[in-house]
């Protein structure tokens, strides 16, 4: 889970790194009373949107006064940065800045070990120093155990050219980060800018925190930090049905048994809708012991997506055999009754296949095709979905009068 900037700060505040103060506002006129309860000075009004390079696309303005902020957050509010619309901004103190670092820790899997960047030349967008000057960029991979304490600070900052002086002043911050890093089990902290201030103080500026899901149950109020405000709908709903599913934008619904089987059904789906326009819709791995219960979970969330036309279940069998999931299937379809009014192409191997087959044959349910290879049901599925999208192309009948119902 990504965090805004507002909610990485007060992680970083909670555990002692330096930030200023900031409010969140998602009107103007709040924007016109948080500026008038931080300090007198100047004031930064910065969009909040899980993104990059928010400065350069407008989305960061400074303020001298409430009615500034007033008429600043007027114009980010409703913005577009990269694909993200901004509905909320943060109020912040203005920094006195003399200098603008950059620090990272990151979980870097090719190297299969956690990693510090630092960099004197922060604020830049950090993919573009890494590629035109890499050597301003210094990498230092981490102990897990050892992490960063003051020692491994100094050999952090010495590697990326701070002075004795500098390093002595940023050192304790790193080690504070480093702990933020750790404590809360997050894959990225990330500060660009890290900034030196006219007076001497260190200050995280901004602040990208990647949080690592799996460790959430050691994070009870985590859980708070979650915007389930820009969530898809579906993808909330199969979350809390606890299936594992990534809405994707065509037109083929796709269900699977396992992570693996499911990815190379897209493909194969992919390729065999090239031609006919159409591509997969989803992920969704039903994962092992595919009961008629997390069948119709499956089927109910992919097929109450307007924008699948047809339906691909994958299943291999195995310690689940396929004549559970053929009844599995078979159920669901009973279960959803009108709400399934798509055609389903089902694949079955594996386990107790011919049982499996056996059983759908018998149902000859309408909307059940079966096939025998994968590639064979990627195609079906493929043309099932094609056909219907010129079908329904003109204002045809509502959905509940196809062919569950004919
Ligand atoms: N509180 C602040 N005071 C002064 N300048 C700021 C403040 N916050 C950000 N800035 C300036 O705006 C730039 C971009 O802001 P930042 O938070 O890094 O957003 P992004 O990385 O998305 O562009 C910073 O590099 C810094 O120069
Ligand atoms: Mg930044």
């Amino acid at each position: 889970m990504d965090l805004y900037e507002y909610q990485a700060r007060e992680m970083f505040g909670a555990h002692g790194v330096p930030v200023l103060p900031g409010i969140t506002a998602t009107t103007p006129e709040e924007a016109h009373d948080a500026a008038g309860r931080l300090h007198d000075g100047l004031v930064v009004v910065k969009a909040q949107v899980k993104t990059g390079g928010r400065g350069k696309a407008g989305g960061v303005k400074l303020a001298r006064s409430p009615q500034e902020a007033h008429d600043r957050a007027e114009e980010i509010l409703g913005m577009d940065i990269k694909g993200h619309t901004v509905h909320t901004v943060l109020i912040a103190e203005g920094a006195d800045i003399a200098a603008e670092y950059y620090f990272s820790i990151l979980l870097d899997r090719s190297n299969r070990t956690h990693l510090a960047m630092c960099s004197r030349e922060g604020g830049m967008d950090i993919e573009t120093l890494a590629r035109e000057r890499p050597e301003a960029l210094a990498r230092v991979p981490l102990s897990p155990f050892r992490g960063i304490d003051e020692g491994v600070a100094h050999e952090i900052l010495d590697a990326a050219g701070f002075t004795p002086e500098e390093s002595a002043r940023i050192a304790p911050v790193l080690v504070l980060l480093w702990e933020v890093y750790r404590d809360e089990d997050a894959t990225l902290v990330e500060v660009n800018p890290l900034v030196s201030t006219d007076d001497g103080g260190i200050i995280a500026l901004d602040g990208k925190v990647t949080l690592d899901d799996n460790a959430a149950f050691r994070h009870p109020d985590h859980a708070a930090l979650a915007d389930t405000s820009s969530e898809d709908p579906r993808e909330a709903a199969a979350k809390a049905a606890g299936l594992n599913y990534v809405r994707l934008e065509g037109e083929v619904g796709i269900i699977g048994n396992g992570a693996g089987l499911v990815m190379s059904t897209l493909d194969v789906v992919a390729l065999a809708g090239e031609d006919l326009g159409v591509r997969p819709a989803n992920f969704l791995d039903i994962g092992g012991g595919a009961s008629a219960e997390v069948m119709a979970r499956g089927l109910d969330v992919i097929l109450g997506d307007e924008q699948v036309r047809s339906v691909l279940v994958n299943v291999f069998g195995g310690i689940t055999a396929c004549d559970e999931v053929a009844r599995g299937i078979i159920g669901a379809l009973e279960q959803l009754g009108e709400r399934a009014h798509k055609p389903l192409v089902v694949r079955l191997d594996g386990n107790k296949v011919a049982e499996g087959r056996e059983i759908l044959a018998a149902a000859a349910h309408p909307l059940v095709h079966m096939s025998d290879t994968m590639d064979g049901a990627a195609r079906l599925a493929a043309e099932l979905a094609a056909a219907s999208a010129t079908t329904s192309a003109a204002p045809a009948a509502p959905p509940s009068s196809g062919p569950a119902t004919a």
